[in-house]
């Protein structure tokens, strides 16, 4: 099948986002109120756009770091198979860490990510993902936060691409395939 053709249906909105990302940052300063620092990890790159607007919300002491792992190529399926192309930089034994993630889908990378960090001792462990898709999930995995739900459906924008493409939309927009007929 040719996936060049296709068009893209709004369904989160950038306000609406705005007004989340917001909420959760509170939340995420209220539970880590005291830290002497908190190590934000994003997972390259869906995450880019949200750990952007996220960090600049934060009423705390943030340290960035990011880790790569290995992506659904170009292609809509999971490999279920998640290896780590780019490590982190700084150390997190004895520090709280925040991980932020673009999507939980299968909840493979998750899983997978959080083992490894688990690992290496933080002393506190807590998890953000911008969206949820319950329905697909394969292995036992959540989120401290959830910016918002979604249904079954390929998604870009915000970050999220489609073969590296849509990921400065400032909206999240479910992609729709049109027939070749
Ligand atoms: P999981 O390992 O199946 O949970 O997949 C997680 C990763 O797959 C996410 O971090 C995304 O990078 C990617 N992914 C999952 N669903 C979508 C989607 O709808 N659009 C774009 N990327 C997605
Ligand atoms: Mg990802």
């Amino acid at each position: 099948m040719d996936h060049s053709n296709y068009v893209i249906d709004t369904m989160i909105s950038a306000k609406t986002i705005a007004a989340r990302v917001e909420e959760l940052a509170r939340e995420i300063t209220e539970t880590f109120k005291g830290t002497d620092k908190l190590i934000v990890i994003g997972l390259l790159r869906g995450s880019f756009v949200f750990i952007a607007d996220l960090v600049r919300e934060l009423d705390l002491p943030v340290e960035v770091d990011f880790l790569e792992t290995s992506s659904y190529g170009d292609g809509v399926e999971s490999s279920r198979e998640v290896r780590i192309l780019k490590d982190i930089r700084g150390e997190i034994a004895g520090r709280d860490i925040l991980v932020v993630e673009d999507i939980v889908d299968t909840g493979h990378t998750l899983h997978h990510v959080l083992n490894l960090l688990k690992s290496r001792k933080p002393k506190r462990m807590e998890v953000c993902a911008l969206l949820d898709k319950p329905s697909r999930r394969e292995v036992d995995v959540t989120a401290t936060w959830t910016g918002f739900e979604i249904p079954d459906k390929f998604v870009v924008g915000y970050g999220i691409d489609y073969a590296q493409r849509n990921r400065n939309l400032d909206h999240i927009g479910a992609v729709r395939f049109l027939d070749e007929s």
